[in-house]
């Protein structure tokens, strides 16, 4: 039997018999989870939470080493896988900024990823281009994260951000999500809608024409029976919405920029327009923001997406554990 691209068992030490979930695989696409995997790694990312809060720093990965490569920037994954690794007892090779790798001279994608699990346990990779974490995974005999590739996917973001959903409203089924914004080019939106379709959820997209969602994937999504329905305006939504996802129109994936300067500034959330939101909605947000929220929507108790950040790393830190066999 042929095992799928992300199954690296075959790769563990000889006479490693741990049967952990996810334990050697790569992480590349949420496309790979099920609801109960969801489930279990969301129990995973409570201990973390309750062993940080209560302990701080533990040695779970003792010994175990990380490579962060980010072809592109990063504030929130870069630092929360850091943070997660170290948190567990484990060290991190840091390539934050790959100009200053041998990536500069010319080195190939595959070639780096085969130079840095001779050094490292587990390899998280961001990078511009869609697919570019399967070209890795590929080469690479270690498990590889993608922590975004191009307008592909996210996985690690979507696990966080359903994480955060379930702690703001106790729930996932039933509920009705908007997402706005950038729904073309934002990978966090691919991966989070995807996730979505194992639940009984209702889907609207709000977006400028130009940044509709991608006819392939609604269409992927219907066939698995995610109820989705697509608007230019947020008002007529809005009001039945328990979870606003907003997002930032991504400005480095426009070819035309003048295109960009026709849609930037397409919708921004200010005290005004949660004055038509549920009491009890969360208001999200992948970050960074760029004037889609208003500051003065901080305070309100329905902003989550600073909670959604700190979920990242108790999530990062569960699929850290499990990708190498301690969870
Ligand atoms: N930080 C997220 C990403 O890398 C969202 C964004 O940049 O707008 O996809
Ligand atoms: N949400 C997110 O991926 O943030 P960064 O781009 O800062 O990593």
């Amino acid at each position: 039997m042929s095992l799928p691209a992300h199954l690296k068992s075959r790769h563990l030490p000889l006479g490693d018999q741990r049967t952990g979930r996810f334990y050697g695989q790569d992480i590349l696409s949420v496309s790979q989870f099920t609801r109960d995997d969801l489930e279990y790694i969301f129990g995973v990312a409570d201990a973390m939470r309750n062993m940080v809060a209560h302990i701080g720093t533990f040695d779970l990965l003792k010994g175990k080493i990380l490579a962060n490569l980010f072809y592109e920037p990063s504030t929130r994954t870069s630092s929360s896988f850091l943070a997660a690794m170290e948190r567990l007892g484990g060290s991190v090779i840091p390539i934050s900024e790959v100009r200053y790798s041998s990536v500069s001279k010319g080195e190939s994608l595959p070639d780096t990823v085969r130079t840095l699990e001779c050094y490292a346990d587990v390899i998280v990779l961001r990078h511009p281009e869609t697919g570019a974490a399967a070209i890795a995974a590929q080469a690479a005999r270690k498990p590889v994260i993608n922590a975004g590739d191009g307008i592909g996917e996210h996985p690690t973001q979507a696990l966080l951000d359903l994480y955060t959903i379930r702690q703001e409203l106790g729930r996932i089924d039933g509920l009705t999500v908007t997402m706005l914004g950038d729904l073309k080019y934002g990978r966090t939106v691919h991966s989070l809608s995807k996730l979505l379709s194992l639940y009984d959820v209702n889907v609207h997209y709000v977006s400028p024409d130009l940044l509709k969602m991608p006819a392939d994937l609604v269409a992927q999504l219907n066939e698995h029976g995610l109820r989705q329905t697509e608007h230019a305006t947020l008002e007529g939504v809005l009001p039945e919405s328990d979870v606003l996802y907003v997002t930032r129109i991504q400005k480095e994936r426009f070819a035309d920029l003048n295109e960009y300067e026709g849609v930037k500034g397409a919708y921004v959330i200010t005290p005004e327009t949660m004055r038509s939101a549920k009491p009890r909605m969360a208001l999200m947000h992948p970050l960074p923001r760029v004037g889609e929220i208003s500051g003065e929507v901080d305070h309100d108790p329905r902003a989550a997406y600073f909670r959604q950040m700190e979920c990242g790393l108790y999530v990062r830190m569960a699929v850290l554990a499990m990708v190498l066999g301690k969870a």
